[in-house]
C-alpha cells in the first residue's frame, strides 16, 4: 500500500495566559513541520541538532500518536518515513510536545483516510497529553477555550485580533511533569474565585481588543503562576521592564520554563531590542498569532516529478 508524500505543518502553542490554567491556548506563527514518504519501514528523522536528543524509536511521540490511532480504529497504515524540521524549543513551555502529538494525529488521518472532526482529533489529543490547551490551539489556530474532564472535552475557537507576542525562551529546560508536580493539591475558594474571575473577564476582554485589560489580568492568576516562579530567571525584572516599555502583560508561556508578553504590535520591535539586550541569557522570540492550525499539503519529490514538455 503506498501514498502520495505529504507534509504536516503544526504550530507552536503557549498555554494558560496566566488564570486560564489548562484551558485557554494561543497558536503562534513558530512551527514544526513533517514531511512524510513512502517507506518500507517506519523510521523517523530530526534535522535540527536541538531535536537529536529525541529518541527515535517506538518510544517517539510522533510515533506512539500514530500507533495509537491506528488501534483507536483498528487500522493499519502504510509504513512511511518521517522528516520532521522544528522551530519549537523543547520543553519550553511553547507547545512542543502537543505540536508532536497533534502531528501524529493528523499523518494517521492521512494515512488511514479517516476524515475526523476537529472534536475527535483535539480529544484523542488530549487523552494522550492530559490536558487540552495546547493540542486545541495547536490543531485549529488562534485562539481556543477549552474544559477536559474525565475525557469530557469541550472547546471553542474564538475570534481575535491580532497582537505582538514575544517569547522570553531561557537555555534550560523544564519537564511539564516537573512544573506540574509542583502545584499544590488543594486550592483555597478565595483563591480560586479570584483566578477564574480574572480569566472571566481576560477572554472577552481579548475579544474586544482590550488588550491593556487582557494584559493586567493575566497577571492575576492563583492557580499556577506563584509555584511555578521558583523555576523562572528574572521573571518579576522582565515583566515589570516589559510594561514600562509599553507591553500590555507578562506572565509564563504554559507550564514555563518560557515567559511570554503581548505587546503593541508597533511596539514590538523596541521592545524585543531592548529585552535582548538586558536578558542576554534568554532568546527572545519575536511573533504574531497563528489563525490557521494545523495543515497538511502535498509534496513534490524531485524523482516523482514529470519533465516539462
Ligand atoms: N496548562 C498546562 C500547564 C500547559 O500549565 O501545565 C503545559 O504545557
Amino acid at each position: 500500500m503506498t501514498f502520495a508524500p505529504f507534509q504536516v505543518k503544526v504550530p507552536a502553542t503557549t498555554a494558560n495566559l496566566g488564570p486560564g490554567f489548562d484551558s485557554i491556548g494561543l497558536a503562534l506563527q513558530v512551527y514544526q513541520s513533517v514531511r512524510v514518504i513512502p517507506s518500507s519501514t517506519w523510521c523517523i528523522e530530526y534535522e535540527d541538532e536541538t531535536h537529536k536528543e529525541l529518541s527515535i524509536g517506538n518510544d517517539n511521540i510522533i510515533m506512539s500518536t500514530i500507533k495509537k490511532v491506528e488501534s483507536i480504529f483498528n487500522q493499519q497504515s502504510p509504513t512511511a518515513s518521517l522528516s520532521v524540521r522544528s522551530n519549537i524549543p523543547l520543553s519550553r513551555g511553547m507547545g512542543s510536545s502537543a505540536a508532536a502529538i497533534v502531528a501524529g494525529i493528523a499523518i494517521a488521518e492521512q494515512l488511514l483516510g479517516l476524515n475526523l472532526s476537529d472534536e475527535q482529533k483535539v480529544k484523542i489529543a488530549s487523552d494522550i497529553e492530559g490536558h487540552p490547551d495546547n493540542v486545541s490551539a495547536a490543531l485549529v489556530g488562534g485562539l481556543t477555550v477549552s474544559r477536559y474532564d474525565q475525557h469530557e472535552l469541550d472547546f471553542i475557537k474564538l475570534p481575535t485580533h491580532n497582537v505582538g507576542i514575544l517569547l522570553m525562551v531561557p537555555s534550560h529546560e523544564l519537564e511539564t511533569s516537573l512544573s506540574r508536580g509542583s502545584l499544590p493539591e488543594v486550592l483555597s475558594h478565595k483563591k480560586a474565585t479570584s483566578s477564574s474571575a480574572a480569566a472571566n473577564v481576560m477572554l472577552p476582554a481579548i475579544l474586544m481588543n482590550d488588550w491593556s485589560t487582557a494584559g493586567k489580568l493575566m497577571e492575576k492568576d492563583g492557580f499556577h503562576e506563584p509555584y511555578r516562579t521558583k523555576w523562572l530567571q528574572s521573571f518579576e525584572d522582565i515583566r515589570h521592564y516589559a510594561k514600562e516599555l509599553g507591553a500590555y502583560g507578562c506572565t509564563i508561556s504554559g507550564a514555563g520554563p518560557s515567559l511570554v508578553i503581548f505587546c503593541p504590535q508597533e511596539s514590538q520591535k523596541n521592545i524585543h531590542k531592548e529585552l535582548e539586550l538586558s536578558y542576554p541569557n534568554y532568546i527572545c522570540i519575536k511573533t504574531r498569532l497563528d489563525s490557521i492550525g494545523t495543515t497538511v499539503s502535498p509534496i513534490y519529490l524531485k524523482e516523482n516529478m514529470q519533465p516539462p514538455v
